[in-house]
């Protein structure tokens, strides 16, 4: 009988060591005589089980983790793939109360199938969506995109289904789905995982995408560094043209959409949306001042939908279950769920997909487990490096886009970055603003000059030169960059660093001085 064992090749697994644990099975099974189907699936997303290696039993997976290359040949001696216990046991995957306790709708195939397999997307109801979406008219996408309440997950948290609209009412002769892959927040990585562990589910997005405003032409805008993305998606795009998924002629249907992916140039204004059309397009990352919007005249002028790849690879979900089923999870303006990435000073770091209203408390103990230093968890950086530092007295907040609001904090992408009580409150504001002078695209001056002189003023506070008068000039100049920077880089920096300042007084001096500074 032929066992079927998984092995993740997602990148975090192959940083832990899964091809040598995969090359080791293969070599164990073969010297033992073992028939084996080595799948090499992608990441559950329980990174501190990675190698997880799987075995396909009728009851369900039974997991082993984390497997180095040395232990191969003990899981075998201890009989594995027929049931036998092993230190390294876990149960049944879907039973690890990390992923049981999840609402995987939109990563529900995410570690489980091989994701360059069509025939595995085919098979894990993959393409519903766009079976549904190819017999509907694109205004009917769009309004089904709408009633979800899919707001986008890249950030700025706009409805989808509005920007769609704007762009399928827009004349043109050739119009774009231009995918925002750059994931360059802190501590991110659900883009990531979905473009290595299930790259067809973004690809049918945007085919119902560009069904929907009538664009033929897309193109995925991916991060330097994800090189594992970049393979997975040209290889899953060469399997759709040859089925039928994409091209000409989509199933039948007479429509085109053609998808190419890019890669990113390395800076993280390049994610800024217009600065990511002038990189497409093979200019400089700057940003663009807006109107005229995207949506009108966006990439080589014509109206392009811009989408995060989290927005995008919501869609087919949303066509195939329908908006009122995604509409029922979430609360208030937030619906749907969000993949949350819980990365930092946490014990269990890892992709957790829940519906909005869950706590950041409940993300950072429930599923974080705490600190890993084993310290008290003193601030927890939400939203990437432009997101507000929240402290303990915050950690009830729901996530939802508006109670985040509400306490001068954001989403974002969803990425939690903890720190314990060792984190340097005043040295993370200087680096917001560091972050800010290195990534600045230089266009705006609050945004060039504020953050350089930032840096200098945190210096001063940081050696305690004249604390009240800088931290009173602090927050002029955070006052300025939000106020007069043309886009969310040089408007959000103020974020952590006035979070910083607020939640964390201690770290800027005494009481005295923070009066006199007031
Ligand atoms: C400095 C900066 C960096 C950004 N980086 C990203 C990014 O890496 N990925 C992303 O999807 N959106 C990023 N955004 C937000 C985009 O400008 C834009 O709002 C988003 O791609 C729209 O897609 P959505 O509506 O699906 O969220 C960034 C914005 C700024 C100001
Ligand atoms: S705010 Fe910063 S990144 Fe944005 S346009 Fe101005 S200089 Fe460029």
């Amino acid at each position: 009988m032929t066992v079927t064992i998984f092995v993740p090749r997602d990148s975090t697994a192959l940083a832990l060591g899964a091809n040598e644990t995969a090359a080791a099975i293969e070599r164990e099974a073969k010297a033992r005589g073992i028939d084996i189907k080595l799948v090499r699936n992608g990441s559950r997303g329980m990174f501190w089980l990675e190698p997880l290696v799987e075995v396909a039993t009728d009851a369900g997976r039974i997991g082993f983790g984390p497997i180095e290359e040395h232990e191969v040949a003990g899981l075998f001696d201890a009989g594995f793939t027929t049931g036998g216990s092993h230190p390294k046991a876990l149960g049944l995957t879907e039973e690890i109360p990390y992923l049981k306790k999840q609402e995987r709708l939109q990563f529900v195939r995410v570690g489980i199938t091989d994701p360059v397999s069509l025939e595995d997307y085919l098979a894990h109801d993959g393409y519903v969506g766009l079976k549904k979406a190819i017999a509907m008219e694109p205004a009917a996408i769009v309004q089904e995109v709408t009633d979800s309440g899919l707001r986008g997950r890249g950030g700025a948290a706009f409805p989808t289904g509005i920007k769609w609209k704007t762009v399928l009412g827009a004349e043109a002769a050739q119009k774009y789905i231009a995918c925002n892959a750059d994931e360059g927040d802190s501590g991110t990585f659900s883009d990531r995982m979905v473009m290595e562990d299930d790259p067809f589910m973004l690809i049918e997005g945007m085919t119902i995408a560009g069904l929907a405003v009538k664009a033929t032409e897309g193109y995925i805008y991916v991060r330097s560094e994800y090189p594992h993305s970049i393979a997975n998606l040209n290889e899953a795009i060469v399997a759709a043209n040859a089925a039928g998924y994409l091209g000409e002629n989509i199933l039948g249907s007479g429509r085109t959409f053609n998808l190419q992916v890019r890669k990113a140039a390395g800076a993280y204004v390049c994610g800024e949306e217009t600065a990511m059309l002038e990189s497409i397009e093979g200019k400089r990352g700057m940003v663009r001042a807006k109107p005229p919007l995207p949506a009108l005249q966006g990439l080589f002028g014509q109206p392009t939908v811009i989408n995060n790849v989290i927005s995008l690879s919501a869609v087919p979900l949303i066509l195939s279950r329908g908006a009122e089923f995604y509409k029922n999870y979430g609360m208030g303006r937030s619906r749907g769920t969000l993949p949350m990435q819980l990365a930092g000073n946490l014990k269990y770091g890892g992709l957790v997909e829940k519906a909005f209203g869950v706590t950041l408390r409940e993300l950072l103990y429930d599923f974080g487990g705490g600190s890993e230093s084993g310290r008290p968890i003193r601030a927890v950086q939400v939203g990437g490096p432009l997101g507000a530092y929240m402290p303990e007295s915050l950690f009830d907040t729901p996530f939802d886009y508006e109670a985040f609001a509400a306490v001068a904090s954001t989403v974002g992408h969803g990425g939690l970055v903890a720190f314990d009580d060792t984190v340097d409150m005043a040295k993370q504001a200087r680096y917001a603003m560091h972050f800010c002078a290195e990534e600045s695209c230089g266009k705006c001056t609050p945004c060039r000059i504020g953050s350089t002189r930032g840096v200098e003023v945190m210096d001063k506070i940081i050696a305690n030169q004249n604390r009240p008068q800088q931290i009173h000039l602090l927050r002029d100049l955070c006052d300025v960059m939000v106020t007069g920077s043309l886009c969310a880089m040089g408007n959000m920096t103020p974020f952590p660093v006035l979070s910083a300042l607020n939640h964390f007084p201690e770290d800027f001096g005494d009481q005295k001085t923070l009066a006199n500074a007031a």
